[in-house]
């Protein structure tokens, strides 16, 4: 065996991956586990995005495309950005990837040198803490509890930039927990931005799962903000799509270009047929999302009442996403059958050998006292989930 790379071999693997992977196994293995660990809508993908794919596939779109995607996926983007959030962009200031992560990682790579500092908050996107060491970078994380509804304020904002600081994450609506800023909030954060030379990456792939009519807001909207930002954003989310890996960056060309030339080199265009079924996605019709969008908020609303009548649970609501991310430190240091639970590795643990059911440890997203529950599932696997969470923590004594 030879020495691997320190860099890389210091990376975690994705602990909402492995919680998946194991629920898997042991639901292969006969087990009635429930899980609510996946980062994904339970819906299929809208019959009209998949018909554009099959005629990709029948007229031979099947070769190597433009790297930075095709032309017409590109106008339909800047499309998007126009409608949705009044925003301008240019061919060359868009690039198409296999997902938003890579979007993500592509822009941090194209922008951080060794030591920079990247500002995020807790509860944070698993992948973020690992994307920053692999840019060799150093993360500045400021905390938000429940008590804030997971959000940061300004002046927190303020308090963690250094000369050293380089990039901003932001991520609203929010994965683990939902919180949703208010656009008001999101321009006090870009007040204190605009002050500074920070490129913010605004990864705003839950912008269509909006609850209570909660209106999107991206930073490049704010008064010189625009040329200072990155939007990421994909069709993963809103469109059902997580397996077709699409997801795009728009911002300045001088870092576009960056992130293209290395994309060039590492995975070249997203897949061809997804581009075309992404395009078909993005200038087709807004039933199915909005569809999807409606029932997320009546489980975030099924879910809620249902955490609510547990003792000892702290759940702010969530204001996009299909997450739940709850507080439960109040059963730490209690135990059932000799197993005490001291961390939200050992609940979900616990629960998982107890109940049945997926969670996923907070400490994965930066918050060890929570644990996170996705909602997209059926009411009927909500109902019996929150069932089986209730009975696992009524007998920890
Ligand atoms: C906050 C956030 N950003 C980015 C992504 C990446 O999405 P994808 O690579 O599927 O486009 C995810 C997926 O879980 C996410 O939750």
């Amino acid at each position: 065996m030879t020495d691997l790379s320190k860099l890389v071999s210091s990376v975690e693997g994705s602990a909402t991956l492995a919680i998946t992977a194991l629920v898997k196994k042991l639901k292969a293995e006969g087990k009635d586990v429930l899980s609510f660990s996946a980062g994904e809508p339970d819906f299929p993908t809208p019959k009209f995005i998949k018909e554009a794919a099959i005629q990709a596939i029948n007229d031979n779109f099947t070769k190597y495309t433009a790297n930075a995607g095709t032309p017409d996926l590109i106008a339909a983007i800047i499309a998007k950005f126009k409608n949705d959030n009044n925003l301008e962009y240019g061919s060359a200031e868009i690039l198409v990837s296999s997902g938003a992560k890579q979007s993500i990682y592509n822009v941090l790579m194209a922008i951080c040198n060794p030591g920079d500092e990247v500002i995020y908050q807790s509860p944070y996107w698993v992948s973020y803490p690992e994307m920053v060491k692999l840019v060799q970078g150093k993360s500045v994380v400021i905390d938000a509890g429940p008590e804030s509804g997971y959000k940061i304020t300004p002046a927190q904002l303020k308090a963690a930039i250094t000369p050293k600081s380089k990039v901003f994450i932001f991520n609203s609506p929010s994965n683990p927990s939902g919180a949703a800023y208010t656009p008001e909030e999101i321009q006090a954060l870009c007040a204190v931005l605009a002050e500074t030379d920070i490129i913010t990456i605004s990864d705003e792939i839950y912008e269509k799962i909006t609850f209570d009519g909660g209106q999107h807001y991206s930073p490049a909207q704010y008064p010189g903000l625009r040329d200072k930002t990155v939007v990421i954003n994909g069709l993963s989310k809103a469109y059902s799509m997580t397996g077709w890996r699409v997801g795009y960056a728009a911002g300045p060309k001088y870092i576009i270009d960056v992130a293209a030339n290395l994309q060039s080199h590492s995975t070249s265009n997203a897949c061809s047929v997804s581009q075309k079924a992404a395009t078909a996605a993005l200038t087709g019709p807004t039933t199915d999302l909005e569809m999807m969008a409606t029932k997320f908020q009546e489980r975030r609303d099924l879910i809620i009442k249902g955490l609510s009548e547990i003792e000892g649970i702290k759940c702010p609501v969530p204001g996009g996403a299909f997450y739940a991310f709850f507080d439960v430190s109040l059963y730490y240091g209690k135990s059932f059958n000799n197993v005490s639970i001291k961390s939200s590795a050992d609940m979900c643990t616990y629960l998982l050998a107890e109940e049945n059911i997926g969670l996923v440890p907070g400490d994965a997203f930066g918050n060890d006292n929570c644990v996170r529950m996705s909602f997209a599932c059926s009411d009927k696997n909500i109902l019996e989930g929150l069932k089986r969470l209730k009975s696992g923590l009524e007998k920890l004594t």
